[in-house]
């Protein structure tokens, strides 16, 4: 009910709907009405209530309401009805409870977010710091019936969405992704993704993508052993960015790309990662669980595995590990 509200205060905004008109749009008391404006105030909603003339919405809270979001959507498979977007106000870490709807038996398309995550996880066992409101905490649930060998080209095709949709919310941002998924802002990663499966030897049960982007982020919001590394959205726009909209766009990109590979396969994703990727022709170190790799990144396979040349010519494919990127030298005379 109070959704319903919320729309025709959006509607009439900036004039005042009163509360009768409101009672009789929806069929109830003008009490009811009353109470549901308390529950949006409670929820961030600024809404100015006056005797004479009812309500008006002065400003809404830029928190990842499910109604809010879907607003900005023309999804058809990833959060393509409200119901399937579950916000929260602080969980855990949405990877892990969108895993548990997954094994519960939750669709395709089912997005959990959080405004805070007290164990948000990160890449190889490490935590990933995420306040309130400061950042988008988002886990994506998809059931491809692919090959688990497939999962690698999925979690390229996210950090490629992903990237597209900070560009179209925050310009003139241009996020580059190091191999396989972080998006880097001068350097400096502004966002991760962890992709979790379930499979079996030929099949893919489910895949999660969690994505984590630091939107507006201090740099005191980070662990102090990141400071240097880490960055946000707003530390390098010098505004603050609206995430709602960032969720919309990156759910729909999300949308978008994932069709494709359903429709067509992972080329074209593949092909649109090279374009936004800053790690192709660079020198690199690779840190995987047999040793670190040294050379030029030369090129991504057809499943996504990174195609490494080492000084004496030898090619080394790698389907996981972190990548540095060495600086280039300067030659002076
Ligand atoms: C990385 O280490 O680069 C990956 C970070 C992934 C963080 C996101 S935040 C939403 C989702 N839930 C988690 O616990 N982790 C991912």
């Amino acid at each position: 009910m109070h959704w319903k509200i919320l729309q025709l205060l959006k509607n009439r905004s900036p004039a005042y709907l009163s509360g009768e008109e409101a009672a009789g749009l929806l069929a109830v008391s003008r009490t009811a009405v009353w109470k549901n404006i308390k529950l949006l105030q409670k929820k961030g909603y600024r809404i100015e209530s006056s005797t004479r003339r009812g309500y008006r919405l002065l400003e809404s809270p830029d928190l990842l309401y499910p109604a809010e979001i879907s607003e900005h959507l023309a999804t058809s498979l990833i959060a393509a009805a409200p119901s399937l977007i579950k916000h929260h106000a602080q969980v855990g870490s949405t990877n892990t409870i969108l895993k548990e709807l997954a094994e519960d038996g939750a669709p395709e398309g089912t997005v959990a977010l959080a405004e805070e995550q007290k164990q948000g996880k990160g890449r190889l066992g490490r935590s990933w710091a995420s306040p309130f409101a400061k950042g988008l905490w988002l886990s994506i649930l998809l059931r491809p019936a692919v090959a688990p060998q497939e999962a690698q080209n999925l979690t390229l095709l996210s950090a490629t969405a992903t990237a597209k949709a900070i560009a179209k919310t925050a310009p003139p941002l241009q996020p580059g992704i190091k191999w396989p998924n972080d998006l880097l802002l001068k350097g400096r990663k502004c966002c991760g993704i962890l992709t979790e499966l379930k499979a079996e030897a030929d099949l893919l049960h489910y895949i999660i993508i969690g994505v984590g982007i630091n939107v507006n982020a201090d740099k005191k919001d980070f662990p102090e052993e990141l400071r240097e590394s880490a960055t946000s959205l707003s530390l390098e726009s010098g505004g603050v960015v609206p995430r709602v909209k960032l969720c919309s766009a990156v759910l729909q990109e999300l949308d978008d790309s994932y069709r494709e590979f359903l429709l067509h396969g992972p080329e074209p994703a593949l092909e649109e990662w090279k374009r936004w990727n800053i790690t192709l022709g660079k020198r690199v170190t690779l840190k995987t669980m047999s040793g670190i790799f040294a050379g030029t990144a030369v090129d991504l396979e057809k499943n996504g595995a990174l195609v490494i040349e080492d000084d004496f010519g030898h090619q080394q494919s790698f389907l996981a590990g972190e990548v540095s990127l060495i600086p280039e030298r300067k030659i002076t005379n």
